[in-house]
């Protein structure tokens, strides 16, 4: 079979940029597990990454068209800033992920007054902007895969003009099942699920998600497109580089001076609801009460970085994560000893560096896509880390045997799995990590992007 060219489209696009002193434009690699995983397998091939301008800097950027930089062709959209905003936070960050994640508390949230109405035109002129640019750029015959909640509206208008084009969709989060769905508007369900449809295949991290779309399909449209699984790898060649450069070799070294001879306990997450922060902390609280054996004995290194400030919800979420650390730590603190270790700063090399002295990685979230943190933690332990998971996660179709299971909600439970996990025997550690690690290595991004490509039949 002919091998198509390949159009990548998401919101969140693999280099952004920064004005630097002498006024020039800086590329950086943007942020990201779409990026990281991808990211290596793109740069340097002939394929287009169509992505939205997200700063002044982005838009300047953008402003000259294709850019090529570090090793991407990259197309970045100046969109209209207000309508940018809408889609994004309104729409996309506020609503679809809340509605994928299962994150709304009903009594009070959402409502769908007149402005969301106005939002979710936005979303759709953002949608439309993304479209006419694979229309304009993509060459013929292309593979177009579409990524995430912020694009679910491309297709239609697509299909309509470039009938040669075959186009993908794939979700890096949960999708939400009808009796979760149904908090959507009739109209915007319809919409929405009419958008996924239009295309070849949509994709998902895992069965469950897959056959959660496949559910909502039937029930808003009376039928389902065709769906396909396959879970993102993480890069191991990429993150042995990172922890031997420099910077992750000096972070490893100061973090395990800092912890010294204690137990370390990690998470490595975005600052986000989805992620349950918060009942992790309560969680270590109650282990330090119930078994007085682990105080001064532990440190729970938390890696953790602001995501979607935008959003009153995250910048609330974020002071009562805080308002936690700090009640446990005056709780338990002695003169030599801080229980948790709180490092807001997004800084990659030294979450990796703290992924690879872990003990026990803690994976806790409500809701998850896939999280590719239990894939790194795995990849560069040093010390055979026991995983502790929750089977909310999508990973937890692939390696959830090898973890001990966390339930989400389960605070007492979530502190009695921490316990087990600290006092997990030696052969059984390095049994659970072997076998994990067997997992985590038999795929690779690439095997990802030749999956999406299969699905498009190229
Ligand atoms: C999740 C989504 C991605 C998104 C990332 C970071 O992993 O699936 O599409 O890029 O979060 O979120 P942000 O809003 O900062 O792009």
């Amino acid at each position: 079979m002919a091998e198509r060219p390949v159009v990548i489209v998401s919101n969140r696009g693999p280099v952004s940029f920064r004005r630097a002193e002498d006024g020039s434009l800086e590329a950086k690699r943007g942020a990201g597990g779409l990026v990281s995983g991808l990211g290596p397998l793109v740069a340097g091939t002939e394929a287009t990454w169509i992505a939205a301008a997200l700063s002044d800097a982005d838009r300047e950027a953008a402003a000259g068209g294709v850019i090529e930089a570090e090793g991407f062709r990259v197309r970045a959209l100046a969109l209209d800033p207000d309508d940018f905003a809408l889609a994004y936070d309104v729409v996309a960050n506020a609503v679809l992920w809340f509605v994928h994640h299962g994150l709304f508390e009903t009594a009070r949230r959402p409502r769908f007054d007149r402005r969301w109405r106005e939002a979710w035109a936005a979303y759709r002129r953002v949608n439309e902007a993304f479209a006419d640019a694979v229309v304009r750029d993509a060459p013929e015959g292309a593979a177009v895969l579409v990524q995430d909640y912020h694009l679910c509206l491309v297709a239609p208008r697509v299909a309509e003009q470039r009938p040669d084009l075959v186009l993908i969709h794939f979700s890096h989060t949960p999708f939400a099942p009808p009796e979760l769905l149904r908090v959507l508007p009739d109209e915007q369900a319809h919409e929405l699920l009419t958008g996924l449809a239009a295309h070849h295949a949509c994709g998902f991290h895992c069965t469950r998600w897959a056959a959660d779309f496949t559910a909502s399909a039937h029930a808003v449209l009376g039928q389902a497109p065709p769906t396909f699984v396959s879970p993102l790898p993480s890069d191991p060649e990429d993150l042995a580089a990172v922890a031997a450069s420099p910077a992750g070799r000096a972070a490893r070294e100061a973090l395990a001076s800092e912890v010294g001879d204690r137990r370390l306990l990690v998470r490595v997450d975005r600052i986000e609801l989805s992620k349950n922060l918060l009942r992790g902390f309560l969680a270590y609280d109650d282990l330090l009460a119930q078994h007085p054996e682990w105080r001064e004995r532990v440190v729970f290194g938390a890696f953790v970085y602001p995501s979607r400030e935008g959003l009153p919800e995250y910048l609330a979420y974020r002071q009562e994560v805080e308002r936690v650390v700090a009640d446990v730590n005056r709780r338990w603190a002695t003169d030599s000893w801080t229980p948790v270790l709180f490092d807001p700063s997004d800084d990659f090399p030294r979450s990796v560096a703290a992924l690879s002295l872990a003990d026990v990685l803690l994976v806790n979230p409500v809701r998850d896509g896939l999280n590719l943190v239990a894939k790194e933690g795995t990849l560069v332990s040093t010390r055979e880390a026991v995983l502790a998971l929750s089977p909310e996660a999508g990973v937890w179709e692939e390696v959830g045997h090898t973890a001990l299971r966390v339930h989400p909600f389960d605070v007492a439970g979530t502190a009695d799995a921490l316990h087990a996990a600290l006092s997990m025997p030696a052969d059984e550690r390095r049994d659970r990590h072997r076998e994990r690690l067997a997992v985590v290595r038999a795929r690779s991004p690439r095997d990802w992007l030749d999956d999406l490509l299969a699905a498009a039949g190229a």
